[in-house]
């Protein structure tokens, strides 16, 4: 099956560092961001899972639940969690999934063959609370992911569900917007847009971001 943006995120149930997990009703009305990682005891995947654990706060804020997933068993995690805690001075309080048997991995489509036939690709899912899929991003096993152009994709779809704009190259959090091009009419422009708009082209206009 292939997961597009806009399909509804698989549930599935598996153990995890924080005991069995049934995704759907883990997530609850959150959001979520379901990320691989290879494998335990790999270097750049150590660094990830640190990183997203100091940024904890700011995915909460955001009401982001975050969960890892690598295909070794909740056993060998443990002793991971362990390492990760003391090599990169952090706490981890979410949970990694134990996928041995690939369930979740092969359900996500986390496996590319011409990559490495064991081990998964770096995919990051954004889940948002109808459990829909919003956006995904897969790197490749040698590169580690930027956690805060995660939380930076997190804004701008937060920020576009609701109001009728979206975000420019290299937006981030408090940057000017551009309104849809689907909203033409005057009157819900100058409601939605108090602060007035700069149209560089007919199609490109910029306004202050509307929720500042
Ligand atoms: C890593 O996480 O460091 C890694 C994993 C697999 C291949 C290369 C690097």
């Amino acid at each position: 099956m292939s997961l597009h943006l806009g399909s509804i995120a698989p549930d599935f149930e598996q153990d995890s560092s924080h005991g069995r997990i049934r995704f759907h009703t883990w997530l609850g009305t959150s959001w979520g961001v379901l990320f691989s990682h290879p494998k335990d005891f790999t270097p750049v995947c150590t660094t990830e899972l640190g990183r997203a654990a100091n940024l904890a706060q700011e995915f909460a804020a955001r009401g982001v639940k975050m969960l890892a997933v690598s295909v070794d068993d909740v056993p060998t995690h443990g002793r991971w969690i362990a390492d990760i805690e003391e090599t990169q001075r952090c706490t981890l309080e979410y949970p990694i999934l134990g996928d041995a048997d690939r369930k979740v991995a092969t359900l996500y489509d986390m496996i590319h063959p011409e990559a490495s036939d064991t081990m998964t690709v770096r995919s990051a899912f954004f889940i948002d609370p109808n459990k829909r899929i919003r956006a995904v991003i897969t790197y490749p096993a040698s590169t580690g992911r930027s956690f805060a152009e995660i939380l930076r994709v997190i804004d701008s779809l937060q920020l576009t569900d609701n109001h009728k704009v979206a975000t420019p190259a290299d937006w981030k959090d408090g940057d000017d917007v551009v309104i849809v091009p689907a909203l033409q009419d005057a009157k819900e422009i100058a409601e939605r847009f108090p602060k007035g708009y700069k149209a560089l082209r007919p199609y490109l206009r910029m306004t202050p971001q509307p929720n500042r």
